[in-house]
């Protein structure tokens, strides 16, 4: 098989057990679930998941245990035709397994987690170098942080994009995602980023601030209110479309998958902003990180019923 790959996402891929429910259990009550699923998930992983089945040619590097876990998280991957051929399999089972709870009413959701999640990150020694820089465009997430920077640098030494998922932050941005920052092109974080990283709430300002730190493209999303991408000459905010939500997991994530397909066909950036807000808010509309994901024409057709026509 070629490797002359439009993406390649290098990240975490985690199967996410779904459960959408009203009220949480305590350990005086328990409570009855809403609706339930099991779908893959992770910031790279969805996101590739979404460029592929958008029409893009993925990649994706990361890790997976010999488990049925290992087998489910991988089978949306493996649907949507990515390649897997440089996945390296751990002899123990999947430890990225993710429990999610979805508000019902909101569908906003929390996570929670197996302690040692990447107990066994990515090595170096795991890397293809000629493979990775063969994409046009590197997705990291920060996870598997090591063999994420040294890619970074690969890719910068190639003439080669970097995106990064900055995450969404209540606080201060960690060290290690600041250490990325001088090989990142594109930088697409989540709500509270750009304040975490740089003590500005301007976004605007913050965000002319975090160009200085290497990305030309910075775009902070913002759930149901919308982005903002900041670029040297320009600052817009991209409204969300209203739908149905039943469930958000995996709303910024597709976001950067659409977004990276959207800069692929050389779109301008407010055409790349309302389409990757296309996906996500069609995503949006089912329990699941991934199932949601529309294909490219079903995103044409929803933008056309809302009067967005000619969008191609
Ligand atoms: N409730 C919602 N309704 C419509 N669109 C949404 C909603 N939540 C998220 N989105 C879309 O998904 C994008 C990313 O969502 P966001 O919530 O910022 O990411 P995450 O919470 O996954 O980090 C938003 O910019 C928006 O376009
Ligand atoms: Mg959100």
């Amino acid at each position: 098989m070629s490797t002359e790959l439009d993406i390649v996402g290098l990240g975490m891929c985690t199967l996410d057990v779904l459960l959408r429910l009203k009220d949480m259990p305590s350990w005086q009550h328990g409570t009855r679930i809403d609706e339930f699923r099991i779908d893959g998930g992770g910031p790279v992983g969805t996101a590739m998941v979404a460029s592929a089945r958008l029409g893009a040619k993925v990649g994706f590097i990361g890790t997976a245990g010999n488990d049925e876990s290992a087998e489910i998280k991988l089978r949306s991957m493996i649907d949507a035709g990515i390649d897997l051929s440089r996945l390296v399999r751990r002899p123990y089972p999947d430890d990225q397994v993710i429990i999610v709870h979805v508000h019902s009413e909101t569908g906003e959701r929390v996570f929670s987690g197996v302690g040692n999640i990447q107990r066994q990150p990515l090595r170096i020694d795991e890397l293809d170098k000629d493979y990775i820089t063969s994409a046009k465009y590197l997705h990291l997430d920060g996870f598997h942080y090591e063999s994420a920077l040294q890619s970074a640098k690969w890719m910068r030494e190639a003439g080669k994009k970097v995106v990064l998922d900055g995450h969404k932050t209540s606080g201060s941005v960690g060290q290690h995602i600041r250490n990325l920052l001088e090989y990142v092109d594109v930088l697409i974080s989540g709500s509270g980023f750009a304040k975490g990283l740089t003590g500005i709430s301007d976004i605007r300002e913050a965000g002319k601030r975090i160009l200085d730190m290497g990305p030309n493209i910075f775009v902070q999303t913002e759930g149901e209110d919308g982005s903002w991408t900041i670029t040297a000459d320009k600052a817009f905010h991209t409204p969300a479309f209203k739908v149905d939500v039943i469930d958000t997991t995996g709303a910024g994530d597709v976001f950067h998958g659409a977004y990276i397909v959207g800069l692929l066909k050389g779109w301008n950036l407010q055409k790349v902003a309302i389409f990757s807000t296309a996906v996500s808010a069609i995503e949006c509309t089912k329990l699941g990180g991934r199932v949601g994901i529309p294909t490219y024409d079903e995103v044409m057709d929803f933008l056309n019923e809302r009067g967005i026509r000619n969008f191609d």
